[in-house]
């Protein structure tokens, strides 16, 4: 009997490694399912709770960086990433993400979204795995309101994500709805964020004086570009090349509170905010709210309120980063600031790489914007190059900013594999389009989006 029980033993014993081995492909099959079936969890996640933001002026960008450093301070590890970093296979394998998308221009996607809205978005997806949160910053009093967000939410809805919540939309980054998006934020990460994750605001509207006016373009064969000097009422607020100062206009009667964005053309060493302001005429020959009140209906000596707006997407790269600036028009407020911001640098014994300024307007006699002291940079070696486009020359045949880009592609080249970054500052329609079109021509399209993703190419246009 004892050596029956110890045979009958060896046998279950060999039979069982045998079917053991023999099941093992199913084995690894079914854990395999099991894995891909487990409720996402901060253990289950892959990596990071990823959040992806599409961000012009850099306010989405702000808070998509500020909301992973809160959640990863709380233990949950985050990281904010735009979207144009964000590859198929990232979204793929995520089980939870968060969303914030800005608008820009005229209900468009922001440049750093441009890649993933080409890549990711034209081609089917399945995401049946995917939950996830998103907040779309917008302002209301623009036709196409949050319609990059919108458009976000419904291709993910399409692919068969499943939202956590129902999309959050701030106007004008309204407090109530971003503390909505915290509340939301905090249930799904399942942390306790009791401190609201948002940028500080912006220092408050102050009544600046004007203090000085002229036209830069007298005679020119387009509309004047008024050069405004203002003066704060106190010690100037900080800021830095590439922000924005918002200006209010008198209220009308039974008309909503207006304001105009502009950006800044001087820096808060020069003790005054300095915008350049082209006056719109309107079909019917009458001149624009905005433009028309600050360049006629604004006395010197006159006031008005005014807040200093930061625009991170479109602040400088290191003074050590050779520069590329591309623009028209009032354009060069935001791209000369850039060249002042590293004669500052200089000063103060930074090393400061060379920069190359192409810019486009009508004429050479009445338009040459800025001429001294652009002439002043280039005797001194801050801008090692400028090349000028006109498009009314009688002389010339008619050239715009974008040709220069064809003409010198070569150069281009050798700046951008130098490590040159491209600012673009302007007019959106024609101009900027013009030059992302001729960027791609001379660059090819993977390199001019890789340049995007890597902020290397950025643009402030209107
Ligand atoms: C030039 C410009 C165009 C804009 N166009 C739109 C728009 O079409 N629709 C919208 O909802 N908001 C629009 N906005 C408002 C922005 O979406 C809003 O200010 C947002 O907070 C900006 O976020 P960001 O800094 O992340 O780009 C526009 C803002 C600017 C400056």
């Amino acid at each position: 009997m004892t050596a029956d029980t110890t045979r009958w033993a060896w046998a279950l014993l060999v039979c069982g490694a045998w079917l053991w081995l023999l099941f093992k492909p199913l084995r690894l099959q079914w854990q395999a399912w099991r894995t891909a079936q487990r409720p996402a969890t901060a253990a289950g996640q892959p990596g990071p709770l990823l959040i992806g933001f599409a961000s012009q002026s850099g306010f989405g960008a702000q808070l998509a960086e500020e909301l992973a450093r809160t959640l990863a301070a709380r233990g949950c590890p985050a990281q904010a990433r735009a979207l144009q970093r964000i590859r198929s296979q990232d979204i793929d394998a995520a089980e939870r993400m968060l969303f914030i998308a800005s608008t820009t221009g005229d209900g468009d996607a922001p440049d750093n979204a441009a890649a993933f809205v080409a890549r990711v978005m034209q081609a089917p997806r399945r995401l049946p795995r995917l939950r996830y949160g998103l907040l779309a910053l917008g302002d209301s009093s623009y036709a196409g309101f949050c319609r990059f967000g919108r458009e976000l939410d419904a291709w993910l809805h399409a692919a068969g994500a499943t939202p956590a919540f129902a999309r959050i939309e701030a106007d004008g980054g309204d407090a109530g709805a971003l503390r909505a998006w915290t509340q939301a934020v905090a249930q799904f990460t399942g942390q306790g964020l009791d401190v609201a994750a948002r940028p500080a605001e912006p220092p408050p509207p102050l009544r600046w004086t004007l203090a000085q006016r002229r036209v830069l373009n007298p005679g020119s064969p387009g509309a004047p570009i008024h050069h405004l000097v203002l003066q704060p009422p106190g010690p100037a607020p900080d800021w830095q090349a590439g922000d924005l100062a918002r200006v209010w206009l008198p209220p009308a009667p039974g008309q909503a509170e207006a304001w105009r964005d502009y950006t800044l053309a001087s820096l808060p060493q020069d003790s005054a905010a300095e915008l350049l302001v082209r006056e719109v005429l309107r079909p019917d020959g009458q001149r624009g709210l905005g433009s028309g009140w600050l360049g006629h209906g604004l006395a010197v000596g006159g006031t008005l309120q005014l807040q200093i707006r930061r625009n991170s997407g479109f602040h400088g790269p290191d003074p050590a980063v050779p520069l590329v600036l591309i623009g028209n028009g009032t354009g060069l407020a935001g791209l000369a600031v850039h060249l002042g911001e590293r004669e500052r640098a200089r000063m103060a014994g930074q090393r400061v790489a060379p920069a190359w300024l192409l810019f486009g307007e009508r004429t050479h006699r009445f338009d040459a914007l800025c001429d001294a002291a652009l002439q002043a940079w280039l005797a001194d070696g801050l801008l090692q190059r400028l090349d000028r486009a006109f498009s009314r020359d009688a002389d010339a045949p008619a050239r715009y900013v974008q040709d220069l880009l064809g003409l010198h592609g070569g150069l281009l080249r050798d700046w951008v594999a130098r490590g040159a970054a491209i600012y673009v500052c302007g007019q959106r329609d024609g101009m900027a389009e013009g030059v992302h079109a001729a960027l791609r021509q001379a660059l090819g399209e993977p390199a001019l989006e890789q340049l995007a993703a890597d902020g290397r190419y950025r643009r402030d246009v209107y």
